[in-house]
């Protein structure tokens, strides 16, 4: 049985003051909870501050992004030993927003994810189709040629100790979700995808939903057979929200 995991992506938001505030009233949340894990992923330059206020809770705390070299000269990049330097557990990496608006491709995604693995930390790999790409019909072939571009880099057992979210493009910030019908098909059709290399890995992989979840529709796309959580965008950046979608997890 997967263990559900919920992840707050906070993009590029909050002060100081309100990310304080935020992470405070998760920590304290949190504490009634059980049987979901939960992770928050703030801006890297508010990380230090949020792994202060997690301490001695079960919210882990996870980048937004890493950069493929580990330290040098790459001016505005943080490499994932500074992010494990901070006792990060997770990094996300192939957001939908990273791949449209800074160029990143399948292969620079790859090489992202074993730079991750290689630290020791879980990559949260994300992947999804655009609205485009799901009117031409070629949702699967878009995640599996996502997905294929990390098993070439990172061979078959790829997938141990990895999360995967499945965040289709369009319904990202814009209120539109899948059905639980459209996201348990894609997430069914990811892990199927996924054993074709390592059965035992497929099998154990959480596979998160992300894209306009919310309390309110939260305990329908997580009560699906293959969705094992959720990463929240805008929802997780209301503590009370980000906890009423945790507890549709539990
Ligand atoms: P929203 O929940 O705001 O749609 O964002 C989802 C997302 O991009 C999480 O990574």
């Amino acid at each position: 049985m997967r263990t559900p995991l919920v992840a707050g992506n906070w993009k590029m938001n909050g002060s100081r003051e309100s990310i304080k505030e935020l992470i405070n009233g998760v920590v304290e949340g949190a504490k009634s909870l059980s049987g979901v894990e939960v992770a928050v992923c703030p801006p890297t330059i508010y990380i230090a501050d949020v792994i202060a206020a997690t301490d001695g809770s079960i919210v882990e705390v996870g980048s937004q992004d890493t950069c493929t070299a580990t330290k040098g000269a790459f001016t505005g990049e943080t490499s994932i030993d500074m992010v494990k330097d901070l006792s990060c557990k997770y990094a996300i990496i192939g957001h939908s927003e990273r791949r449209t608006m800074y160029g990143e491709t399948d292969e620079v995604v790859a090489e992202k994810f074993i730079t991750v693995k290689n630290a020791g930390l879980i990559p949260v790999f994300c992947i999804g189709e655009t609205l485009e790409e799901r009117e031409a019909g070629i949702t699967e072939e878009v995640c599996a040629r996502q997905i294929d571009a990390v098993f070439t880099t990172s061979g078959d057992n790829a997938f141990a100790d990895s999360v995967v979210a499945y965040e289709p493009v369009w319904a990202i910030g814009t209120g539109k979700t899948a059905s639980p019908e459209q996201a348990q098909s894609v997430h069914a059709f990811i892990r199927q995808h996924l054993a074709k290399r390592n059965a035992d890995n497929a099998e154990k992989v959480q596979i998160l939903y992300g894209g306009s979840m919310n309390p309110a529709n939260a305990k329908e796309l997580m009560g699906q057979a293959d969705i094992d959580g959720g990463l929240i965008g805008g929802a997780s950046l209301k503590a009370d929200d980000f906890m009423a979608v945790c507890q549709a997890g539990q």
